[in-house]
Order: structure tokens, then sequence, then C-alpha cells
């Protein structure tokens, strides 16, 4: 890749509303890296994917957000030349995937969804044996194993059996292999699925570092919105092998009518209740979730739990619990698709009813 042009991006981290940002914010005048139209991908009578149209500028860290079976991992192995496209096109850096796949797998790095790395090795063999592929040479290679391990924070690791590793530290050792060989775009399946919380975290500084250093261009997938939320520039959310929005994550969740989620819990409600929750002010959507559990979408959340709260105590109603959230991308997923994508509800307070007259203890 060309070295950073200080005209388009990579000089002095902008900061964001007055916060420290540890990565470069995105150039959206920056050339285009990854460009997809209208890609489509069949098995039979099946379609996987249904005409997608992308592009992910350099240097952008740009997730495909969606459940499981919504075509992300086919969109991919599209895009990184390992299954053939139905119709329409991807390029990679300008280079037709098709036409040109060599060129574009010398530019990019490929992290699947399953842990590759061989278990009977140590780390530094697993690093070893890519750089070898990639043709890496001897001397390159020692000084960018040592570089990429010191950046996922593998180094005292180096000599041991990858068997003895945490899925968080195996995780992390092959995003290292993964960029052994320099590549310029960085596409991850799933890079947190099935860990921790504690290493999901890690993973996420580590890809935010590595961005930072080499300037690449990240396409992730996930199904975790506050992943997408924190780490991604820019999320494309996709259902059903469709695209069905995509902006910054803060100008999804703005397009949602509402600012605010309550989460509210009663005891034993009234049939007609979620009608009622309904004509609260400022409301916009309530769901039913089972249990005397509703999720009410408000433009005021404090408005809203006041009045609340007084229609559950004239009703005689009591409310279990309450708290009160900004709005997350699951209710952008909810609202693009009518159904829930929610994996852990991040509260931003939660607080105890104090008794009232009327209320059951
Ligand atoms: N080789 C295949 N043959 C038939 N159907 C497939 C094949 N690969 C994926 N699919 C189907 O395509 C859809 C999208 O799958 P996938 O891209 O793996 O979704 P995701 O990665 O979003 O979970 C799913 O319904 C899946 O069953
Ligand atoms: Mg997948």
């Amino acid at each position: 890749m060309a070295e950073v042009d200080p005209k388009t991006n990579g000089g002095a981290a902008p900061a964001v509303n007055g916060a420290a940002v540890t990565k470069p914010v995105y150039d959206p005048t920056a050339p285009a890296a990854i460009e997809v139209e209208h890609i489509v991908k069949k098995y039979g009578d099946f379609t996987a994917v249904d005409d997608v149209s992308f592009s992910v500028k350099e240097g952008e860290i740009f997730g495909l957000l969606g459940p499981n079976g919504a075509g992300k991992s086919t969109l991919i192995r599209m895009m990184t030349t390992l299954i053939p496209i139905t119709s329409g096109k991807a390029r990679i850096a300008g280079h037709d995937v098709v036409r040109e796949p060599n060129a574009v797998r010398r530019l990019i790095g490929v992290i699947p969804q399953a842990l590759t790395s061989d278990l009977d090795l140590t780390v530094e063999e697993n690093m070893q044996i890519y750089a070898k592929l990639y043709d890496v040479p001897a001397k390159e290679r020692a000084r960018s194993i040592d570089e990429l391990l010191r950046l996922v924070d593998l180094t005292k690791w180096r000599n041991a059996q990858t068997k003895t590793l945490s899925g968080g530290m195996r995780r992390r050792l092959e995003i290292a292999r993964g960029l052994v060989h320099h590549p310029r775009i960085f596409f991850l399946d799933e890079p947190t699925t099935g860990l921790d919380p504690v290493s999901r975290v890690a993973v996420w500084e580590m890809l935010n570092n590595i961005q930072g250093q080499r300037r690449l261009t990240i396409l992730l997938t996930t199904h975790y919105m506050d992943e997408a939320d924190r780490l991604c520039d820019r999320v494309a959310i996709v259902d059903h092998g469709k695209l069905v929005a995509l902006d910054a994550p803060m100008a999804l969740k703005a397009s949602v009518p509402g600012t605010n989620v309550i989460e509210v819990q009663f005891d034993n409600p009234p049939a007609d209740w979620e009608q009622r929750l309904h004509t609260l002010d400022d409301v916009t959507s309530v769901q039913h979730e089972g249990a005397g559990m509703y999720r009410v979408l408000t433009g005021s959340g404090s408005r809203t739990t006041t009045e609340l709260v007084e229609m559950a105590v004239t009703a005689g109603v009591s409310v279990k619990s309450l708290t009160v959230q900004n709005t997350t991308l699951d209710d952008v997923f909810v609202h693009y698709t009518g159904r829930q994508l929610r994996d852990e509800l991040q509260k931003a307070y939660g607080f105890v009813m104090p008794p009232r007259p009327g209320m059951q203890p």
C-alpha cells in the first residue's frame, strides 16, 4: 500500500466529540478498498446472498452484522475468491475477484470463522508456516513475527504449544498469523464468537491497534451488536441475504424513531397492557417479550418512565424492574427487520423503584 497520505487520512487522529480516539477516523473520501456490486449467491433455488452492494474505504473498519444464516460468511467467501459468484461483481483494491484472483489473494488476509491454527505446533511454528507459505523472506519473517506477537500480546507464549492456549489467545494468534504477509485488506469472519467477554474486549483492542498501526482496511462479520457498535466505522445490517441498512452506528441509531429504550417488567399486567403502553407520550414502539416484560422505545426516557409508573400505580399493577438505556443497534435491527437480534443487554443505568402509595411490595 502507498504510504499514508496526510492529506487524506493518517495524520493526527482527530478527536470525536472531544474524546480521544485510538485509531484514525476513516476518511469517506479515501479510495475504495472493497467494492461489491449487486452480488448474488445461489445454492440451487436458494438465494444465500441477494443483490448486495456496498463499498468499503481504505482504512475503514466495516462490519457486516446479522443473525446466523444471514449470508455473512457467504459474502466473505465470495469477496476472498473462495467460492464462485452467481452474479454481480466484487473488486478488491480495484482487482476483480473473478478475473484476477491471484492479485486479490496477495492483497488480503482472511481469518475464517472456525479456529484453524495447528494445535500440535507452537505459536511461533504456526506463524513460521504461514510466513513460508506466503514467501516472506527469512529476514523479514523473524522481524514480522516478533512485531506481530508483540502486537497481539503473545510474545511470552511464542514457544508454547497451541493446544495449551485459551480460545481468546488462539484467536489472537490467528489474527497475527493472518497479517504475516502484510496484507492491506483484512477479512475476519466472526472474530469473537465463542470468546468470553474479557477476551472479546482484548481482541477488539488488538484490532484497533493493528488497524491504527498498519492502516489496514478491515471487514468483519459479527452477530454481536456491541461489537459492531464499538469497533466499526460503518455497519451493514444483513438479513436473509439482503442488505437492509448501512451507515455509521450513531447514524443507524439516530435513524430509529425514539432515543431511549425502557425495559420494564410488570407483575401480571392486564391483557391490553401493550396497547396502553403505546398510548403514553413519546412512545414509538412497544414489544411484549413474555413474562410481563416489555421493551418500550420512546423519544423521552424520563417522561415516559414517569407516565408509565403512574399508569401502573393507577391500574394497581406492580413494576418488578425497570431500566432505561439509549437505543442500541438491536433496536435498529428490530426497526429494519421486525425481529430481534440481541445477545447482551447493555444497560445504561438501572434503578429500583421507590415505594409509592398503592404499589405492591
Ligand atoms: N454450501 C452451501 N450449500 C447450500 N446452502 C448453503 C451453503 N453455504 C451456506 N448455505 C446457506 O446460505 C445461508 C447463509 O449462510 P452463511 O453465509 O453461512 O450465513 P452466516 O455466515 O451469516 O451465518 C444459510 O441459510 C446457509 O444454510
Ligand atoms: Mg458465518
